[in-house]
């Protein structure tokens, strides 16, 4: 029984442990690199396209509605607005940062909504608004449409 054991793995070609690994693989081998191709190509080719966020299905008439339907949390809305006076000081010192202080509930609503529907074409503030839901939107507009 040893012999016979012994004999077999003399036979099997050798080649060492990495022909072995390879040979016990088999078919294996072919989804692996399958699995490398489907984790490596996203990072490749379609990198910008996951760096926005997309287009809601929801036409824009319908997402300023209800956005303004919301009674919009000021407090919430002053909580949020922190990130936001980093760059919107009270006065626009700078012509490419408008200031946003005591904007109509209805126009900041309608600005905000235009970068999430990309019919304003500035990256940052469409990732600002991408990261931001209904409610936050509403709260913000709220917010800095008492702000003078
Ligand atoms: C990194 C800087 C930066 C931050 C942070 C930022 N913004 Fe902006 N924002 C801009 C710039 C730049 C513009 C002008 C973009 C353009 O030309 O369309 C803008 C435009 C806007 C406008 C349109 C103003 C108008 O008069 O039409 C609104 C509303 C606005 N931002 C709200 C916000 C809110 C709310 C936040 C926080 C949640 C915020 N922004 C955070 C840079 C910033």
């Amino acid at each position: 029984m040893h012999d016979s054991h012994r004999k077999h793995r003399e036979t099997d070609g050798g080649g060492g442990l990495t022909a072995h690994v390879f040979r016990a693989l088999g078919n294996y081998k072919i989804w692996l690199f399958a699995a490398c191709g489907i984790f490596v190509i996203p990072h490749f080719s379609f990198a910008d396209k996951a760096a926005q966020p997309p287009i809601p299905d929801l036409p824009l008439g319908e997402a300023i509605g209800q956005v303004l339907a919301m009674p919009g949390d000021a407090e919430y809305g002053a909580y949020l607005a922190t990130e936001c006076v980093t760059c919107h000081q009270q006065h626009s010192v700078n012509h490419a940062i408008p200031a946003i202080n005591g904007l109509p509930r209805e126009y900041f609503v309608e600005a905000m909504l235009e970068y999430k529907y990309h019919l304003r074409d500035n990256s940052v503030m469409q990732a600002i608004i991408g990261s931001l839901g209904m409610e936050e939107l509403s709260a913000l507009a709220t917010y800095f449409s008492t702000k003078d």
